[in-house]
């Protein structure tokens, strides 16, 4: 690991799963809404903006547990569609704040083997930033690692018309059938195409709500909501949300120990 991407040392320690974990049954891809960050900040009498560079550290920290544990995937609600509504000042700091981030860290993630993508819609973002995201894409693609999805400029709706229109521009062009289309001809067409379905929501700071996250992807996931503000999340915290998750029974909409074809590719 190099020092870039790695945080706390004495929080870190490389190794495959916990002990107290059934390997067997880590989550294969788990989705986290990072929020809390402004009143981690605030609690602390500092600026907002100062739980979100915080919140960077958490998510090093969890991006490169979830690595060295083996879960396949991890995906972070970074920005949503209605974040744009926050003041300028803190919409331009995080925008600079992902641009200083990803050059900052992409050699790192490189050498870990990181494959990162970001899912949303990217177009809007300032070009810079925009040209550093397909950098990054591309210097990791053929990376084996933990895949990391950085949900920027995402809604889940608007994810879902994007997929309704694409399909219909699909019909109209005699590419497709109407008959055609089922669930995984929309889940194709969604910006997680290729990714399974998360197995785990982790939400911080205890908001009980999806907030249009991943609205299709989340239709079986487990959800982990837990009182820490994000910045605060680490080690421990990953492992009780682990550890909850182990405790469930998951069954799909069928019966224990009958498992229904519904997580994705
Ligand atoms: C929600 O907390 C958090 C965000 C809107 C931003 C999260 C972004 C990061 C942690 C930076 C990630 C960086 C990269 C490069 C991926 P909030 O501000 O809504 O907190 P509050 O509910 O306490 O106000």
């Amino acid at each position: 690991m190099s020092r870039q991407l790695a945080t706390s040392a004495d929080q870190i320690e490389s190794r495959r799963c916990p002990d107290g974990l059934d390997p067997s049954k880590l989550p294969g891809h788990i989705a986290v809404i990072m929020d809390g960050n402004g009143r981690w900040a605030n609690a602390r009498g500092l600026p907002r903006v100062m739980g979100h560079r915080a919140g960077v550290e958490a998510l090093k920290t969890t991006l490169r547990l979830c690595n060295d544990w083996g879960i396949g995937a991890l995906t972070a609600y970074a920005f949503s569609t209605e974040n744009w509504s926050r003041p300028g000042e803190e919409v331009n700091f995080l925008m600079t704040l992902f641009e200083r981030v990803l050059q900052r860290e992409l050699n790192a993630l490189e050498s870990e083997q990181v494959r990162i993508r970001f899912l949303g819609d990217l177009e809007a973002l300032p070009p810079r930033l925009q040209a550093l995201i397909a950098d990054a894409t591309e210097r990791t693609a053929s990376n084996r690692g933990i895949h990391f999805n950085v949900c920027t400029n995402y809604g889940g709706r608007r994810e879902l018309v994007r997929a309704s229109r694409r399909l219909a521009e699909r019909v109209a062009s005699g590419e497709l059938q109407p008959s055609q289309i089922d669930e995984n001809a929309l889940a194709a067409e969604l910006y997680t195409v290729g990714e399974r379905d998360p197995d785990l929501l982790i939400r911080t700071s205890g908001e009980q709500r999806i907030s249009n996250f991943l609205l299709w992807q989340l239709a079986y996931a487990e959800i982990h909501v837990t009182e820490v503000c994000w910045p605060d999340f680490g080690a421990d915290a990953l492992l009780s949300a682990l550890t909850d998750y182990q405790s469930r029974r998951r069954r799909f909409g069928g019966l224990d120990g009958v498992m229904p074809d519904v997580l994705g590719s």
